[in-house]
């Protein structure tokens, strides 16, 4: 049976190739953007015309931080699923423009919850991040870890996400699930991330800042497979988990129909390798400027993948050869246009 799935967030990198894969497969899809110019808004329209005009499409470019217009949105097109992925994305943003991740990321997200308690929603999925990891060294990241110190506000904004759903779990009993994805990459990608940026500066013949000296480690994540899990888990709302103690509590998961889960390749790759993979796509050297750390970046993140493997059967496989050679396949047809 098809559903009536709500995608916030839809014109951006992960929500377009949600909305384009929940199409494809026959559900019905609202899909609400601000198209905010955090990043060249013509890339958004660019992702949503390739399913704007399917006719089991409905787009609503409106803020997710506008509680009328987010009441208006659940009443007049009564969603069954709820997929929330419009956020103020990026951490290192967060240092420049704070308040853009509270209107986003906290109260928009109250909105949303307001909105699936209000509309009985069957599973609200939501994206998380690695980031929430913050401070932990203890690898691979597991869900079972406690996450109690972030690094920047928009890893703390996440984190929040998380609590905030697992309230409404408890007392509205709505099945939520929080999913962290680790560095997402691919085509229709963002521009403020490493591989887009590295990719423009390579073939103008510039410079790429190397953060850290490139002693980073990352479980970079290809697009498909983040959707594939996406889609799995969203099938499948959050159940209570019948062992949960408040003298041992877990926490991953709760005593309420709440889950979080980790959605990593599980195979961290070095920034130089990745560097390397990047280099061989384009066919050219990069020139590299090597910096230090960040402010509110983590070294390293790896994804501990086993619960998502146990209850859904699933894995992310991609490896970062083939993936980065999509996204410059992708990125010389794009630039092209
Ligand atoms: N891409 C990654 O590596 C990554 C990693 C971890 C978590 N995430 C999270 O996944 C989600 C999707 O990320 P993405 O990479 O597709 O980012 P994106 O910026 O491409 O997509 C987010 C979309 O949401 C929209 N949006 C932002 N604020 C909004 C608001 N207030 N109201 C309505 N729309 C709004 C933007 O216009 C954008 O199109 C975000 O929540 C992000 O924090 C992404």
């Amino acid at each position: 049976m098809s559903e009536k799935i709500l995608i916030t967030g839809a014109a951006g990198f992960i929500g377009s190739a949600l909305a384009l894969r929940l199409l494809e497969r026959g559900d019905n899809v609202v899909g609400i953007d601000n198209h905010n110019d955090y990043y060249d808004p013509a890339l958004k329209e660019a992702r949503l015309a390739r399913h704007a005009d399917h006719p089991n499409y409905a787009h609503l470019r409106i803020d997710i931080a506008d509680r009328k217009a987010m009441e208006a949105a659940f009443a007049d097109h009564k969603p069954q699923r709820v997929v929330n992925l419009a956020a103020q994305a990026g951490v290192r943003y967060s240092i420049e423009n704070p308040l853009a991740y509270i209107d986003s990321n906290l109260v928009g997200f109250g909105h949303i919850l307001e909105g699936c308690r209000h509309h009985g929603i069957e599973h609200l999925v939501y994206a998380s991040s690695s980031s929430v990891y913050g401070a932990n060294t203890a690898m691979p990241f597991s869900v079972h870890h406690n996450v109690d110190h972030p690094l920047s506000l928009y890893a703390a904004s996440k984190k929040a996400n998380e609590l905030m759903a697992h309230t409404y779990s408890h007392l509205y009993g709505l099945p939520t699930t929080g999913l962290r994805f680790f560095t997402v990459y691919g085509p229709w990608g963002r521009p403020d991330m490493a591989l887009f940026k590295f990719t423009k500066a390579i073939l103008a013949g510039e410079k790429i800042p190397v953060f850290n000296h490139g002693r980073h480690r990352r479980d970079f994540t290809y697009i498909d497979d983040i959707v594939e899990g996406v889609i799995r888990v969203l099938d499948q709302p959050a159940r209570p988990n019948p062992d949960w103690s408040g003298d041992r509590p877990d926490p991953g998961t709760s005593m309420a129909p709440w889950r979080v889960y980790n959605i990593g390749n599980n195979r961290p790759v070095d920034l130089m390798d990745y560097i390397a993979a990047l280099e061989k796509a384009l066919g050219r050297k990069a020139a590299m400027e090597m910096l230090p750390l960040q402010p509110g970046d983590v070294p390293d993140t790896y994804a501990d993948v086993q619960d998502l493997v146990r209850e859904f059967g699933y894995q992310p496989a991609t490896p970062v050869e083939r993936g980065v050679a999509a996204f410059v396949d992708w990125y010389h047809g794009f630039c092209r246009t």
